[in-house]
């Protein structure tokens, strides 16, 4: 679901090659005026110009998979329910996974192409502006993660016993057709089936108690995400873990690790309880309705802030690390990204979260921390890029999105004072939950709640790459 509108970059494919021909039949309108066209192959995103399609608006995402350790097979069925916002006479989705054996539109097959990571759906009949459609995507083969220099690895991840997805910021389009932008935020459902014995988990809420029964040698487990999700955050994990069940604050706190990783993880679970009793404090209201984490061998050097249920690479069970993608579910997660550029809004207001709760547990204040950073040399590396326009590349940069980030966040508090600061964090969090937002509504936000022009020290802090003046 888009909660904002915007304009549509056309990014319109060409050269498609049909893959399954079918008899062209013509659209033609049924209601409101105007021609059929296509819907634009991108959002316009400038670090990711293909992500996301134009001409719809998905609710919800079915996706029921069954996958084999042994083999990597996958085989696979996508249902979308979306809503057009034009008059659509063809649409794309982002996929990059294996091979497609049919597409359906509103339960009619589809011709379709494959371009790039654009997947061209033409139905039989135009899509009239306003109407819900479905897609239903079937399809089966070896997925493979997607691999790049400067973003690392992510999407599907074969694991030693099992998969887990990790997405961040466009690894969704290797295990599912998706409109793969974080602002059509969706709801999801995950059937999932492996081979008994072991365990799947997914975001949100096991349905039905867990999982279904055993049907010759797999058993299916049903998760449903009940919030609006970014795509990116969707996560999957299938595998032998050991569960550990619990509640906190009155919801389901449900954490996994790899056997393996017992001994890094066994604090997991109570960590996650305490990070989030104290967030929900600082952040306002939790916005999802159950917790948790999950922890395996995946090689890939970083946790990620999955809704409701972060993912922990080995070597990331430290505290700090924790509370860091738990409050990402405030920051990134509930309240999401228009635009990647903006990345610092997720991981500097994270990172700052640390630095919090590092103050209000005993350990160095956040004024001390921003104190050793700002020793850094004008001129020095550290201050090289544009926090708040890193370039693609540099959306991780620990320096100009981490650490940096967080010390805009600190240089505010200074300026506004602590109890505007406090005031701010929990309506931001309120304002836009499960919604989406930009650097310029965070600063229009803080003028409105200090009464100051803010625009001076946001400009020196996000686009100079420069050591900002105190
Ligand atoms: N967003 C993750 C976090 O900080 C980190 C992350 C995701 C990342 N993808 C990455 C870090 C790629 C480096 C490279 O919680
Ligand atoms: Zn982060």
């Amino acid at each position: 679901m888009l909660r904002r509108s915007s304009p549509l970059a056309a990014f319109v494919a060409t050269g498609l090659t049909l893959i399954v021909p079918l008899p062209a039949v013509p659209a033609h309108a049924s209601t409101g005026s105007g021609a059929y066209v296509p819907g634009s192959a991108g959002l316009g995103d400038p670090y990711f110009p293909q992500a996301g399609n134009g001409g719809y608006d998905v609710g919800h995402y079915t996706i029921r998979l069954r996958f084999t350790p042994k083999t990597r097979h996958l085989g696979a069925t996508t249902t979308i329910t979306a809503t057009a916002t034009e008059n659509l006479s063809r649409f794309d989705l982002d996929f990059s996974g294996p091979k497609i054996g049919k597409v359906e539109v509103n339960g009619e097959r589809a011709s379709y192409a494959r371009k790039g990571q654009e997947l061209v759906v033409t139905p039989r009949h135009g899509l009239p502006s306003g109407k819900t459609f479905t897609v239903e995507v079937s399809y089966a083969g070896r997925p493979k993660a997607i691999k790049d220099r400067a973003l690392g690895v992510t999407g599907w991840i074969d694991t030693k016993d099992g998969a887990v997805v990790l997405a961040e910021p466009d690894g969704a389009r290797s295990w599912f057709p998706v409109n793969d932008n974080p602002r059509d935020k969706a709801t999801y459902t995950f059937e999932i089936s492996a081979p008994e014995g072991l365990t799947v988990l997914a975001n949100g809420e096991p349905k039905n108690s867990g999982v279904a029964g055993p049907r010759g040698g797999y058993r299916t487990s049903t998760w449903e995400m009940r919030r609006p999700m970014a795509s990116y955050l969707a996560m999957v994990a299938i595998g032998k873990f050991k569960v550990t069940q619990g509640v906190v604050d009155g919801m389901p706190n449900i954490t996994a690790y790899d056997p393996s990783l017992a001994k890094e993880f066994k604090h997991l679970h109570g960590i996650t309880a305490k990070a989030i009793t104290w967030e929900s404090k600082i952040l306002g209201d939790y916005p999802f309705s159950s917790t948790g984490g999950v922890a395996d061998r995946l090689g890939v050097y970083y946790a990620l802030e999955t809704q409701g249920r972060p993912v922990y690479d080995a070597g990331m069970a430290d505290e700090p690390t924790i509370v860091h993608e738990l409050a990402h579910q405030w920051f990134g997660d509930s309240v999401g990204l228009r635009s990647w550029k903006d990345i610092w809004l997720n991981e500097g207001f994270a990172s700052y979260a640390e630095w919090l709760y590092q103050e209000q547990h005993g350990g160095p204040s956040a004024e001390n921390t921003f104190a050793e950073h700002y020793k850094h040399k004008a001129g020095s590396a550290f201050w090289k890029l544009k926090t708040g326009d890193p370039g693609r590349n540099g959306m991780f940069d620990w320096n100009a999105i981490y650490v940096r980030g967080a010390m805009t966040v600190h240089a505010l508090r200074r300026k506004i004072g602590d109890e505007t600061f406090f005031t701010l964090l929990r309506t931001w969090t309120k304002e836009n939950r499960h919604s989406t937002v930009t650097t310029q509504d965070l600063i229009a936000l803080a003028e409105r709640l200090s009464g100051q022009n803010l625009g001076d020290l946001f400009d020196a802090w996000l686009y100079k790459a420069a050591k900002p003046k105190l």
